[in-house]
């Protein structure tokens, strides 16, 4: 027996939910690429993507992946043989600079662990040590979808200023830009990146960057640039050039209908909305796991991201679980990835998420652990609804 019918749920971390008008935005026929209402509509997206990066500076849009905005980056800013500080706390700073040592670049992991955010005191002292500033670059990410951790980049920032170093400050905000704050410019950010396919609601296949007039210096003399990437390949006034080629017509009108339904809802809001419903999953996970087999990854509380929460599973297999939440009751967990593989699963509360997506998404967590004779503490969808109840308000 099964209580699965109509549209499975996707409770992973990416790509998320799209909303019916963003899909809907993409049901019509492509644009002249050369026509003014094209212009507009770039115009308008790196517009409206510098301010939810929070920055003066310049965006760009690439037909790519996360993977893609990565090279973008560093292709852009790093010459061969730079060396390039990763700050580890998960997975993806490590992935960024794997790509990075691919492209000839000197690596530097500063040492993390899967359990906990990147400490901003070891990296000031890491820059102390740097006294001939051979360190060009740093990388971080805001929250790692991997690990659930949540990096405090404006601490980070401030690590990195105060140890004097002048290296530039680039950082991954894929699994938060428009779900959790992020100020590039008042955090000392160079460069940031992201992706549209987790809190911006939109098909996978576009990648952001946005760059500072420091990380441009820089850009002046890289030697890694390639004409797909290269910045200054896209300056001026030609549209064409703006995507190195035809522009991807269809995403962008998807892409435009998500900003606009996050500037409707206003950007506080998503952020209280993303803040409030990770709290409610955060409440039934710490009651599961009073059944001594579920857990956080993240040991510390306030190192756990608002947008993806990751839940270790001891003595368990967590795919058993997954299959039974897909298979009986059509809801799709993250799986562990990286060196949480076989130990946990994740639950993604980003993007277009609401009360009842979560809710729901709990209650066939527990119908789950209930199914499987999983031990689990009891209430924790009830825990979850009685902190909404406490905080959505009247
Ligand atoms: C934080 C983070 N950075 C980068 C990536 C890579 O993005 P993509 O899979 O789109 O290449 C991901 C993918 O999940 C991610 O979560």
């Amino acid at each position: 027996m099964t209580v699965r019918a109509g549209r499975e749920f996707l409770a992973i971390p990416g790509p998320t939910t799209m909303p019916d008008e963003v899909l809907q935005a993409m049901h019509r026929p492509a644009l002249d690429i050369y026509s003014s209402q094209m212009v507009e509509l770039t115009e308008s997206l790196l517009a409206d993507l510098s301010k939810l990066f929070a920055t003066k500076g310049k965006s760009y849009i690439y037909i790519a992946n996360g993977h893609g905005a990565w090279e973008a980056v560093l292709s852009n800013v790093m010459s061969r043989g730079d060396k390039l500080l990763v700050l580890e706390s998960g997975r993806f700073a490590i992935g960024w600079g794997n790509a990075a040592a691919l492209m000839g670049v000197d690596v530097e992991v500063l040492k993390g662990d899967w359990r906990r955010a990147i400490r901003p005191a070891e990296v000031e002292a890491r820059l102390k040590e740097d006294k001939e500033h051979r360190i060009k670059a740093i990388v971080a990410v805001q929250v790692d979808t991997a690990s659930g951790a949540y990096n405090d980049i404006e601490a980070i920032g401030k690590a990195i200023k105060s140890a004097g170093h002048p290296a530039l400050f680039m950082v991954d905000t894929v699994a938060s830009l428009g779900c959790m704050p992020f100020e590039m410019d008042e955090w000392g950010v160079d460069v940031a990146m992201s992706g549209s396919q987790k809190g911006l609601m939109t098909p996978p296949g576009l990648g952001f960057v946005a760059a500072n007039a420091r990380a441009f210096e820089a850009h002046k003399h890289a030697n890694l640039r390639t004409p797909y990437w290269d910045w200054s390949e896209r300056e001026g006034t030609e549209h064409y050039r703006k995507y190195a080629g035809t522009a991807p017509v269809h995403l962008l009108f998807a892409l435009r209908k998500a900003i606009d339904m996050l500037h409707a809802e206003g950007l506080e809001n998503a952020f209280l909305r993303h803040r409030l419903l990770a709290k409610a999953v955060r409440r039934a996970v710490a009651a599961w796991s009073e059944g001594q087999v579920l857990g956080f990854n993240i040991a510390e509380a306030n190192e756990r991201s608002d947008t993806v929460t990751t839940v270790t599973m001891n003595g368990f297999d967590p795919a058993a679980l997954q299959r039974f939440c897909k298979e009986k009751c059509g809801v799709v967990l993250g799986t562990g990835i990286g060196d949480l593989s076989g130990q946990a699963f994740r639950i993604a509360h980003m993007g277009h998420v609401n009360a009842p997506m979560i809710l729901g998404t709990l209650g066939v967590i527990e119908v789950a652990l209930h199914a499987l004779k999983i031990p689990h503490g009891k209430g924790g969808t009830e825990a979850a609804i009685e902190y909404l109840g406490e905080s959505v308000g009247a």
